[in-house]
């Protein structure tokens, strides 16, 4: 029987549901196994040894791979345009096996302006405590890179949507500087998903993503995923995530971000197609200053946003007239729109940054991240628009009543 492990197929949504995997090589079943163990018996020493030593295919132990993690790591590679994956327990154990294992002390890393507040946490407490020196960088305009880019830089680091302001950076530029130097670029694509950006295909050398959010989809996992050349992933794996970190992912967590999968291009759609209705109702109401989403025509890399991004992703930042307090108050009179952080799953969820996510931050680096103390970041879910809206009219009226 010729296998078809589903790798051949053009289609996006049909490599996210078959990559890697063949019913009929396990007895039919159409969900691919779980496999709930820690270690994997030997045939004989020798095979053992051989599995060690990487000379014989097979697992050895799930700190190092596991058959149900692979399969995951097999179809996001997929889904990236990449060679290999390599899946972790959290976002954040993505990210730091990653660095871990690309930078010594004396390297220097240039990162984006715009970051995740644990992402800069992590660049600025763990990183330069290690000899590691972190430059910021307004990596929206390549020729900012090209004048700090130096013989010392070995990694150019950003995400495209940032969190939490939507502002892009052009994938292909900045690849296009980092590699006339020599440095590798890292790209956090967790706000766009393969769905709507492939950073790969666009000249990044590894991807990262917190799959907690859209990957699972749900609202019900915490977990990570990186992608990249083989042999460079391989090299993650067995020091940044073997020896490191040990963040690794649980095979019943790989299974519940295949199961979202399954529906991550219908869901990207769909979540697009609700936040750019919703951003641009938010955009005509008095009480609000400004609106960013990508999707808007006067978002200012409208254009950039065209080119780069396939869909608009769900995730909307906004500022009230009314500064702080009402911000405040509009999250704290919504009803449907749950406040919390987080992002990416069916419910909409609103959060305030400085106080939440970015608190981690000193004041004047969330000015230098672009993130004001009346900016709100909301995750627009799959619920019905409509109803999305009655519930943010109804909080933002009751702004108007309170004066
Ligand atoms: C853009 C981005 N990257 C990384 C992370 C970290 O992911 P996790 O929470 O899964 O560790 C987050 C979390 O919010 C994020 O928004």
């Amino acid at each position: 029987m010729q296998q078809d492990q589903g790798q051949r197929y053009p289609g996006f949504a049909t490599r996210a549901i078959h990559a890697g995997y063949d019913p009929l090589d396990e007895q039919g079943a159409l969900t691919p196994p779980l496999h709930v163990t820690s270690t994997f018996a030997f045939g004989s020493v020798e095979e053992g040894a051989a599995r060690f030593a990487g000379e014989a295919p097979g697992h050895f132990y799930s700190r190092v791979s596991n058959p149900t993690v692979a399969l995951l790591e097999q179809r996001m590679a997929s889904l990236e345009g990449a060679e290999a994956g390599l899946a972790t327990a959290s976002g954040m154990g993505a990210i730091t096996a990653l660095m871990w294992s690309l930078l010594r002390p004396g390297d220097e890393l240039i990162a984006d302006s715009h970051l995740y507040g644990c992402t800069h946490a992590f660049f600025h407490h763990g990183l330069t405590e290690f000899g590691i020196r972190v430059r910021h960088v307004d990596l929206s305009d390549p020729a900012a890179l090209e004048a700090a880019i130096s013989a010392s830089t070995k990694v150019v680091y950003f995400e495209t949507p940032a969190n939490p302001t939507m502002r892009l950076v052009d994938i292909e530029a900045i690849s296009h500087v980092a590699h006339r130097h020599a440095a590798q670029v890292v790209v956090d694509n967790t706000y766009a998903t393969p769905a709507i950006t492939r950073p790969v295909e666009l000249g990044a050398d590894f991807v990262v993503h917190s799959a907690t959010k859209y990957l699972g989809g749900h609202g019900d996992l915490v977990a990570g995923i990186l992608v990249g050349r083989e042999e460079a992933v391989q090299q993650v794996r067995l020091t940044g995530l073997k020896d490191f970190t040990g963040a690794v992912m649980s095979p019943f967590t790989a299974f519940l971000v295949m199961r979202g999968l399954k529906t991550l291009e219908l869901r990207m759609q769909r979540q697009s197609a609700s936040a750019l209705e919703v951003a641009r109702w938010l955009e005509r109401q008095p009480q609000v200053r400004c609106v960013h989403y990508p999707g808007l025509e006067s978002f200012p890399q409208h254009d950039l946003a065209r080119r780069q991004m396939r869909d608009f992703s769900g995730v909307i930042a906004f500022e009230l007239t009314g500064g702080l307090d009402a911000g405040r108050k509009l999250m704290n009179g919504l009803g449907l729109i749950r406040r919390a952080v987080s992002l990416g799953d069916a419910e909409s969820l609103i959060q305030h940054p400085a106080s939440m996510t970015h608190s981690v931050l000193t004041p004047e680096e969330r000015a230098e991240h672009g993130i004001s103390d009346e900016l709100v970041r909301l995750s627009v879910g799959l619920e019905t628009p409509g109803d999305l809206l009655d519930d943010l009219g109804q909080a933002l009226a009751g702004l108007s009543a309170a004066g």
